[in-house]
């Protein structure tokens, strides 16, 4: 058998050599599937096995060519930040620990983590500190929980047990979302056994929030019952739509609001950006990640529901061995979709832990004032156009007001490497999405991958 102590060093040095140089590194560049299996070895398996250290040497050189830069200052891709060095080193730990962080009984320490963990990010964000929590593996996760309350609430106050007698000729549900849902939601809607066709869309404003006043008159006479899935982040825009007239509109005719803010709820920890939130605490279930905007590594989301019984109800799971904690809040099994599972909120700890609640502030601030700073250099050159109100940390830009030549703009910055931005559609017209989220960007990472867009948008003319 190798020598564990000598492979972690070993990995330990290959990783600080990855770190090292990532800032350096073409962030990512197109790069032929076919080139990685075979520098991955793809093929059958070998009867006999590797030497543990050639496998990870293996895996180094192998996978080099098809990484990408998301750990760097320089990756504008979707909505995806870095790892905090305190994230990144708990997150070591944890996969050193190998607790199963179901329960308490299989991992104490992992339990209580987790149970600081949760509070911690309830008082940062401002949401009700007697909230019931889940550390899930993403968004799409925590707005399946969320969901799955909101589903077990509405239907149990007409008399319908959902989690014992299934959707099968239940009441029907009225979901209402913005025109511009995301599509993890409607993931999570088909997941919950809603179905994503169901919905009814909420007309929006020009930056993709809901108009309350179309809320308000599509709510107005609701009896049965109702879910209400409201956005705070616009994946394009950032746009968060107006929670404190959707909460009372909606909780007025008794139906359940969902926050879906997968980044954009961060923005509650900001004394500069919790104002576009007003209202966010009187929700009733709240989904969003921890692998985005507060930086810690792959993979952690996080579920917050003010009804604890009704999040316990769609959530919990029984059998004879499992031995409940004395204190339910303490086995993380009951408020998931799964059962063992890594000590996920071990990195939130971490991250916390080491920016404090002025430094959450400071990340988010930061993020958004280097959004502005792109857009803004971005837009003094004549033919570039910014689309959105850059209100977070999301930018949308168009190129020679032309579909071909924006997305031909898009690849040439992708194959030049200085830095990653994706495509989107906004309004039938082609886009850069540009999303600073990650808290290694400076202000240098801004205006030298600004000039290196420029420069695309220039050669591509
Ligand atoms: C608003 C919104 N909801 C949900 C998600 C999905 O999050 P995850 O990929 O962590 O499941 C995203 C991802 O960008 C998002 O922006």
């Amino acid at each position: 058998m190798p020598d564990t102590a000598d492979l972690l060093r070993r990995v330990a040095e290959q990783s600080i050599s990855y770190l090292d140089g990532v800032a350096d590194r073409p962030v990512g560049r197109p790069v032929a599937a076919e080139a990685l299996r075979s520098a991955l070895g793809a093929g059958p398996l070998p009867d006999r096995g590797d030497d543990p250290a050639a496998v990870v040497d293996g895996l180094v050189a192998g996978a080099e060519q098809g990484l990408v830069a998301s750990a760097g200052p320089r990756y504008f891709g979707f909505v995806v930040g870095g790892s905090l060095p305190a994230a990144l080193a708990a997150d070591w730990l944890t996969s050193a620990w190998d607790q199963n962080a179901f329960s308490y009984v299989s991992s104490p320490a992992s339990s209580v983590i987790e149970e600081i963990a949760g509070r911690w990010v309830l008082e940062v964000l401002g949401l009700p500190p007697e909230a019931s929590c889940g550390f899930t593996t993403g968004a799409t996760t925590s707005n399946m929980v969320g969901l799955a309350a909101a589903r077990h609430a509405v239907l149990a106050r007409v008399g319908w047990d959902v989690e014992a007698r299934g959707l099968i000729g239940a009441p029907t549900i009225r979901i209402l979302a913005g025109d511009e849902v995301h599509a993890s939601a409607l993931q999570a809607l088909r997941f919950a056994g809603l179905g994503s066709d169901t919905i009814e869309r909420i007309p929006v404003d020009g930056q993709g929030a809901i108009r309350a006043d179309a809320a308000e008159s599509m709510l107005a006479g609701t009896a049965g019952p109702a879910i209400v899935l409201a956005q705070a982040g616009n994946v394009n825009t950032g746009a968060v739509d107006p929670l404190g007239p959707i909460i009372d509109a909606a909780h007025g005719v008794g139906a359940w609001v969902h926050v879906d803010g997968a980044f954009g709820l961060w923005a509650a920890a900001s004394p500069a950006y919790r104002h576009l939130l007003d209202g966010l605490v009187r929700a009733d279930s709240w989904a969003m990640d921890c692998h985005k905007w507060l930086n810690v590594p792959y993979d952690c989301g996080f579920v917050a529901v003010a009804d604890r019984a009704a999040h316990y109800a769609a959530t919990r799971m029984t059998g004879a061995y499992l031995v409940p904690a004395a204190d339910r809040d303490l086995d993380p099994f009951d408020w998931v979709p799964e059962a063992s599972r890594r000590g996920r909120a071990t990195t939130v700890y971490a991250a916390l832990r080491s920016l404090g609640k002025d430094g959450v502030a400071e990340l988010v601030d930061r993020c958004c004032a280097l959004a502005r700073r792109m857009a803004d250099r971005l837009a003094t050159e004549p033919g570039i156009a910014i689309l959105n109100d850059v209100m977070l940390n999301q930018a949308l830009v168009r190129f020679g007001d032309d579909d071909d030549r924006t997305r031909a703009v898009i690849a040439a910055v992708q194959e030049d490497g200085t830095c990653w931005a994706g495509g989107t559609t906004w309004h039938g017209m082609a886009a850069m999405r540009l999303s600073v989220s990650s808290w290694a960007t400076t202000e240098a990472d801004i205006d030298r991958s600004a000039e290196a867009i420029v420069r695309c948008f220039r050669n591509a003319g």
